[in-house]
């Protein structure tokens, strides 16, 4: 293959309009406020300039809270391109801050279609990274289909979320993987607060938004009870709903009932449903075969990663006709008998509905990857081709550091205590 391709000056941007750049600026100053922990590390960066010489292609989702990422990254000396990871994620105002006032690279426009989604990921890529940073493994797949020439460059990535940290464990599995990834999810500072508080509040908010619903009294569906649907059952049933909870692992449906849900399959819930919202990152939880027994007026949602949770297909073939209500944000399905609707076109609802997470929980998920960013880049020539977890140290530092930046202090073992978690030999 010869040695690395030759630079191609390429970068520019696609962006929907640089004149929102003054509201982004206000939003992700806002959200900076709550990340404390990016903060320090972005001041670090300035001063050590970890990336100093690499280029970084992410493929995030396009919102305040990635903004200060991105600033962190370029802070370290890295240049930046950025594109979205889903069509419905971006914010415009956003995406044009960071163009006009921080003079990174952005292709993402709110509402892309599916062509131009892909052509925003190839023109971050055209920056011909070292370092990729996934949310859902798309630049990856990409580099890994059509680009392989970029192979040559890249030296390793990150990846943010549980589908995409499953793709690539899969592509480790079969000797497909290319470069070295960390799976930025698997920290607990990432998926126990991200997946779990992140998604369970903005979920709820992205539900709220797209209907004005009451909860309170109201039959809640979640379908998947992992990090994210244990936290919107959480937080639905706080707000007064009859939370029922759907799976397939026991061990998550012995975990959901004894958390006082019941627990069904999909075929029983549905009848039952005023809201369902899936969260499973598998596909077609809500079916054709589901619908006859919905009831008028269900609301279908999901924030799973993929929009191929809830079988749109199989809504478009079983409808008389639909009608977008509220803005786009929801559209009615005229089945005949009954109107059922489904939000946020079925992709992530608390990004497509709402802002996604509060900065203070993507504090913590992108320090993971502002942080594991840097540890590949001192340590790729050590690493395999494969996905790895993040190293502890990382994961006990973010944790500290944000313990630290609320004011909270917690006991240091002693050093009997350290001794006596090491021993064996001691007994009753
Ligand atoms: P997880 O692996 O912890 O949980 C998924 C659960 O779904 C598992 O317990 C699994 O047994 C269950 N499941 C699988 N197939 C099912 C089926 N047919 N019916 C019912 N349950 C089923 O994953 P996690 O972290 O909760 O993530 C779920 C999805 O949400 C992923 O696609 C992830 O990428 C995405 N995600 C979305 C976020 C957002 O902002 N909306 C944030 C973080 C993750």
């Amino acid at each position: 293959m010869g040695g690395p391709p030759a630079r191609m000056p390429t970068l520019t941007c696609d962006i929907a309009d640089r004149s929102l750049h003054a509201k982004g600026l206000d939003r992700i100053e806002w959200a900076l406020r709550e990340m404390p922990v990016l903060q320090q590390i972005m001041a670090r960066f300035e001063k050590e300039q970890p990336f100093r010489g690499l280029r970084m292609a992410a493929c995030l989702h396009v919102t305040t809270e990635t903004a200060n990422l991105a600033r962190t990254l370029k802070a370290g000396g890295a240049e930046v391109a950025l594109c979205a990871s889903n069509p419905l994620s971006t914010q415009d105002d956003v995406a044009a801050s960071l163009v006009e006032d921080f003079g990174i690279s952005v292709f993402a426009v709110h509402g892309a279609d599916r062509d131009l989604y892909y052509k925003h990921i190839n023109g971050a890529l055209d920056i011909e990274p070292h370092l990729t940073m996934d949310d859902g493994a798309d630049t990856v797949t990409v580099v890994h289909t059509e680009r392989r020439n970029l192979l040559d460059t890249i030296i390793g990535g990150t990846e943010e979320t549980t589908t995409g940290v499953v793709r690539l464990r899969q592509m480790a599995a079969e000797g497909a993987l290319a470069y070295p990834i960390i799976a930025v999810n698997d920290a607990e500072t990432k998926h126990l607060f991200d997946n779990r508080y992140g998604t369970g509040q903005s979920t709820i908010d992205g539900l709220i938004r797209a209907t004005n619903y009451l909860l309170a009294g109201k039959t809640f569906v979640v379908a998947g009870y992992g990090w994210c649907g244990k936290g919107c059952a959480m937080r639905a049933k706080g707000l007064g709903a009859h939370v029922v909870v759907t799976e397939v692992n026991p061990v998550k449906a012995l975990e959901a009932m004894m958390d006082g849900f019941a627990v069904m399959p999909m075929a029983q819930a549905a009848p039952l449903a005023d809201f369902i919202v899936t969260l499973t990152g598998n596909l077609g939880i809500v079916r054709g075969e589901h619908l006859p027994d919905l009831k008028d007026g269900v609301i279908l949602a999901n924030s799973g990663h993929f929009d191929n949770e809830i079988d749109i297909a199989a809504l478009d073939k079983a409808s008389k006709g639909k009608r977008e209500v509220r803005g786009g944000i929801l559209r009615e399905y005229d089945l005949g008998d009954k109107r059922v609707y489904l939000a946020g076109e079925g992709r992530l609802i608390n990004l497509a509905a709402a802002e996604g997470h509060p900065a203070a929980v993507m504090d913590m998920s992108f320090a993971n990857q502002a942080l594991c960013s840097q540890y590949m880049a001192q340590h790729h020539k050590d690493l395999e081709r494969t996905v790895y977890s993040v190293p502890l140290e990382i994961d006990q530092e973010i944790a500290a550091l944000k313990l630290a930046s609320m004011g909270i202090k917690v006991d240091v073992l002693t050093p009997e205590q350290e001794a006596y978690l090491h021993s064996w030999q001691h007994g009753t």
